[in-house]
């Protein structure tokens, strides 16, 4: 099939790249063009585990090619996803005139049937919005449908995720819209993966409330873990033991500093807004963020707690990324901590795999910041440890080295990335043990 995908930005890229890599002819076009420019040489402009080597494969095998052209995207293929970003703005609704710029292009370009699918995450009812933008602008007898077809794209695993989906959510109002997804996403079905229809309305909204969902249950593990260092019990036993209730499930219980990225924080306060614009106030997801907002503040609170005074201590702080397997810095736990301790007179030894050159961009390198190539190096004379990103390599660390480059071993892990029994050797905290 001939896919446009509009937008090479996270979700757009992942997106083009998987369906030609299921056999697909895609186009994707992108305003930068030295973004372009960079994808048609096969090199990626975010860093995401495998797609570069995806994004290779297939240019060279010729199904993928990058374009600023609209006309040329539009006229390429019957299928048009819109993966265009959809930021905060100021009061805290999704910004969505990058999704009304490209319904009106669409539209400007229509040759013949086509559809036209939001993938980007957007308020519920945005497709009427998209529909009518589009008739407005669309020559009288053009024809066409509007889908949603949300994504489910964890960051660091979004390959992983396209390729292997738990479910797929179409929503789409006519039965040529349908088959066309049934075509599209046949090779999952295939293998037995849940194709589910429903409105486009419904299919927006489950994209907001699953994240929110998530965000929740994040918050919930982390208010629970509050309540566990005042009673002495240890939260992952906890989180053990609700968790093989089927019901709850394992999964998205690690307590921690709290959630970041660029869409929980995002996507639970464009669902408050509107759930507000209906009429409906979500006190559920407001405490969600004001638990999330507490994690920071509390771990701040600890690492006072316990080096008393911050002022001209050597701190090391390992993990800036968000989370681990990407340079994302985005809500980004590691700003307030750092910021703050920078502001308390700190001197910060900074090291992340991947995230440093986007955290000089908010923390700019000075005499009492700097950056490290290597973890151990960042370790060298420590007053103490914070751990922030759960990075694989930290939990791999070797602890005699550590011990030893520290110049007092005191660990705070924001992560639980350790069991507590194997720091012994350490003056070890962490987040509800
Ligand atoms: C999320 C959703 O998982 C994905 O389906 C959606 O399409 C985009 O948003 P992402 O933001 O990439 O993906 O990361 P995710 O792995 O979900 O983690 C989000 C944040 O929650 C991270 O800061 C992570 O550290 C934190 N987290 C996650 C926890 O603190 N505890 C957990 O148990 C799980």
């Amino acid at each position: 099939m001939n896919i446009t995908v509009i937008g090479a930005g996270y979700v757009g890229l992942i997106t083009a790249a998987c369906f030609a890599d299921l056999g697909n002819e895609v186009l994707c076009i992108e305003k930068r063009e030295s973004t372009v420019n960079k994808l048609q040489k096969g090199e990626s402009h975010i860093y995401e585990q495998g797609l570069t080597e995806i994004l290779q494969k297939n240019l060279e095998e010729g199904r993928i090619r990058f374009t600023t052209n609209m006309e040329e995207a539009v006229k390429f293929s019957e299928v048009i996803f819109i993966c265009v970003g959809t930021p905060q703005s100021d009061d805290g609704k999704a910004d969505l005139s990058q999704v009304e710029e490209a319904s009106r292009q669409i539209a400007e370009h229509l040759n013949g049937y086509k559809l036209i699918v939001e993938k980007s995450t957007v308020p519920v009812n945005t497709h009427q919005w998209v529909k009518k933008t589009i008739k407005r602008h669309a020559h009288e007898d053009a024809q066409f449908d509007v889908a949603s077809n949300p994504e489910f794209l964890r960051e660091g695993t979004g390959i992983y995720d396209f390729m292997n989906p738990d479910r797929i959510v179409v929503g789409a109002e006519s039965d040529r819209a349908q088959v066309i997804f049934e075509e599209l996403y046949a090779p999952f079905t295939k293998e037995g993966r849940p194709l589910l229809f429903t409105k486009p309305a419904a299919a927006e909204l489950i994209k907001h409330a699953s994240n929110s969902f998530l965000a929740m249950k994040i918050s919930y593990i982390n208010m629970i873990s509050s309540l566990c260092e005042k009673v002495g019990v240890d939260v992952n036993t906890v989180a053990q033991g609700i968790g093989l209730d089927h019901r709850i499930g394992e999964n998205f219980l690690n307590a921690g500093i709290g959630y970041g990225g660029s869409c929980f924080p995002k996507d639970v306060q464009a669902f408050i807004k509107i759930a507000e614009d209906h009429g409906l106030e979500f006190g559920l997801l407001k405490e969600t963020e004001k638990i999330n907002a507490f994690q920071k503040r509390s771990f701040l609170d600890k690492i006072e707690d316990i080096l008393w005074i911050n002022k001209d201590k050597n701190i090391t702080v390992w993990g800036l990324a968000f989370k681990p397997e990407t340079d994302d810095i985005r809500e980004a736990p590691a700003i307030e901590i750092t910021q703050e301790l920078e502001k308390n007179g700190a001197n910060l030894h900074l090291y992340d795999p991947e995230a440093s050159d986007n955290f000089k961009n908010i923390l700019a390198e000075s005499d009492n910041v700097k950056y490290f190539e290597d973890k151990y190096d960042a370790l060298k004379d420590a007053d103490a440890l914070l751990i922030i990103t759960e990075w694989q390599e930290f939990k791999l660390a070797d602890l005699k080295k550590v011990k030893e480059l520290m110049r007092l071993p005191i660990i705070i892990d924001g992560r639980n990335i350790f069991g507590v029994d194997e720091m012994k050797e350490f003056e070890y905290y962490s987040v509800g043990r």
